[in-house]
């Protein structure tokens, strides 16, 4: 319900002015999808260039007492195109936070550049930083909200500081808490609030100075399930209908998978892997990728079947393929498609048919004759189809 009300404040007169200046981009064309996540297509041409670079960017955290330095990112090299949902997934301790704080400038990298906005971020001073910041909004995992002000008023925070006059803060204040679906909450504390619709002022509160760059460092990490996604909507709307450029950090593969148009996976302070989330989803090319996605719902080989695996043929009557379907493929009848063309049987043993923003995605674990499979016409035929398949043993 409350998403519904979000949408439907994408027609205030905030988003119409945004829509009019023609400040929309999508993501180019070769480096994230043409379409939203949504699956709307981009509105408006591409506006040159990367809103976000870092170029070669390390941090190391000197040593203290007898605690050795730590070296936090370890040559980062990321360009995040204006327009993009950017994911970066890595488990607790591996940077993310340092990666974040490094683009707003909280953290002076101690190698490489950071560019933000066309604005070279690690050179300000300052004064240049806490106006350049103006441009950048964040949210945070805990919300970060003031107690002892109503939620106008934690909105309102940023446009008084920047000495924006009454009435035009309240105006302003008004579309955002509209954009988010609260609008009837304005007067509220946040003590009154589920941590959904704190999430959602402070969503609006980093709104508010019109940022190009919106950073959610593990935003909804505190959050349910259920309301992760309503608020992932919001973000992946504010991100179609404002072209403001998302970069995600998180542990949940849920939560890329919904929203993000890439997704960059750091380990110790490197991105160790990164592209299209629908080819990350595909072929996950280090072990850290395939964990995470391994941890989706679905994607383990199901348990009655694992316990009765066996690594040889010999002896088994079928062969047990993981067969991964993205976009196109996934929407085709393949399997019954196989079977009539080789007159084999096919068991449908586990899987997951979902999507991945846009795209369908289908994960299947299959059962074939141990003798189709090793004839080789099927692995040929699967491969024309498009599905990337996998031995995971023989029952
Ligand atoms: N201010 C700091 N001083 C010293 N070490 C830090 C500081 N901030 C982070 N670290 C260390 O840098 C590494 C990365 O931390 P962080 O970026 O917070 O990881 P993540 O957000 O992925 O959990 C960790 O080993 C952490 O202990
Ligand atoms: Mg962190």
């Amino acid at each position: 319900m409350l998403n519904d009300t979000a949408t439907a404040a994408f027609d205030t007169p905030l988003f119409r002015d945004h829509a009019a200046a023609g400040s929309f981009a999508g993501p180019p064309a070769g480096t994230g999808r043409a379409e939203a996540p949504d699956g709307r297509a981009s509105a408006g041409p591409v506006a040159g260039g990367a809103a976000i670079v870092l170029d070669d960017v390390s941090k190391v955290f000197p040593a203290r007492g007898s605690d050795a330095p730590v070296e936090a990112l370890k040559n980062v090299s990321i360009a995040i195109p204006q327009g993009e949902i950017y994911g970066v997934i890595g488990r607790s301790g591996a940077g993310k936070s340092t990666l974040i704080r490094a683009i707003n400038g909280l953290e002076r990298p101690t190698s490489g550049e950071v560019v933000v906005d066309g604005v070279a971020i690690n050179r300000l001073t300052e004064a240049g930083l806490r106006d350049q910041r103006r441009r950048i909004g964040m949210i945070f995992q805990h919300f970060n909200l003031l107690s002892s002000r109503s939620a106008f008023d934690n909105v309102a925070l940023p446009l008084e500081l920047a000495g924006v006059s009454r009435a035009a803060t309240r105006e302003k204040v008004l579309d955002l808490l509209e954009l988010v679906g609260l609008s009837d909450k304005k007067d509220r504390y946040p003590i009154e609030l589920s941590g959904g619709q704190k999430q959602r002022v402070g969503i609006a509160r980093a709104l508010a100075t019109d940022p190009r760059v919106l950073l959610s460092d593990e935003a909804t990490s505190a959050l349910d399930p259920e309301t992760t996604r309503s608020i992932l909507r919001l973000l992946a709307q504010v991100n179609a209908r404002l072209g403001v450029t998302i970069v995600l950090i998180t542990h949940e593969m849920t939560v890329i998978k919904e929203i993000c148009h890439r997704v960059g996976v750091i380990e110790a302070g490197r991105i160790i892997e990164e592209g299209r989330v629908s080819d990350v989803f595909a072929h996950p090319s280090t072990a850290t990728a395939r964990s995470f996605i391994g941890s989706l719902p679905g994607r383990e080989i199901p348990a009655t079947l694992a316990g009765r695996l066996r690594a040889e043929a010999t002896g088994a009557s079928q062969t047990v393929l993981r067969l991964t379907l993205t976009g196109d493929p996934a929407s085709q009848p393949l399997v019954t498609q196989l079977a009539r063309e080789l007159g084999i049987d096919i068991a449908l043993l586990g899987g997951q048919i979902d999507s991945i923003g846009a795209l369908p995605f289908a994960l299947l674990y299959v059962g074939v004759p141990v003798g189709a499979w090793a004839e080789g016409p099927l692995r040929a035929r699967l491969e024309a189809a498009g599905a990337t398949t996998e031995v995971v043993g023989h029952v």
